[in-house]
């Protein structure tokens, strides 16, 4: 019984350590180019036309393969750099998720 719930304890803590994670990934290096809540009001955004993530239009448009395609590639002939040597599988799957997330309800 007590190692059931230390195990429960233990997967619980595991799985709000790595929401955290995402965020702060996001934070350090996309937030910078696609503002904090993905609509890309920032100086870079204005300047490249980045599109704005919280649109039900820009979701429906970018499938949970083109969005982990841009993040592991890239997006040719833009700023937007491929991050499949930087960031782990998990990482990755997990930022296509968080870019899901940003869509305004
Ligand atoms: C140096 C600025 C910059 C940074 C940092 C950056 N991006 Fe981008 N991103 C861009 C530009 C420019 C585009 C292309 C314009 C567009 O698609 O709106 C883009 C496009 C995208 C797209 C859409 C691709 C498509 O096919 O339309 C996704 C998804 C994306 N970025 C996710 C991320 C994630 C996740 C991160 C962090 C790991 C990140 N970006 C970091 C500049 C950046």
């Amino acid at each position: 019984m007590k190692t059931r719930f230390a195990l429960v304890l233990a997967l619980s803590v595991a799985a709000s350590a790595q929401a955290d994670d995402v965020a702060d990934v996001w934070k350090a290096k996309c937030k910078s180019c696609h503002g904090d809540d993905g609509k890309a009001k920032t100086k870079v955004g204005e300047r490249e036309k980045i599109g704005d993530m919280s649109l039900p239009e820009w979701q429906k448009n970018h499938s949970d393969e083109k969005i982990r395609q841009a993040i592991t590639e890239g997006v040719s002939g833009s700023k937007m750099k491929g991050y499949k040597d930087k960031l782990s599988t998990e990482e990755i799957d997990a930022l296509v998720k968080y870019v899901r997330g940003l869509q305004a309800k």
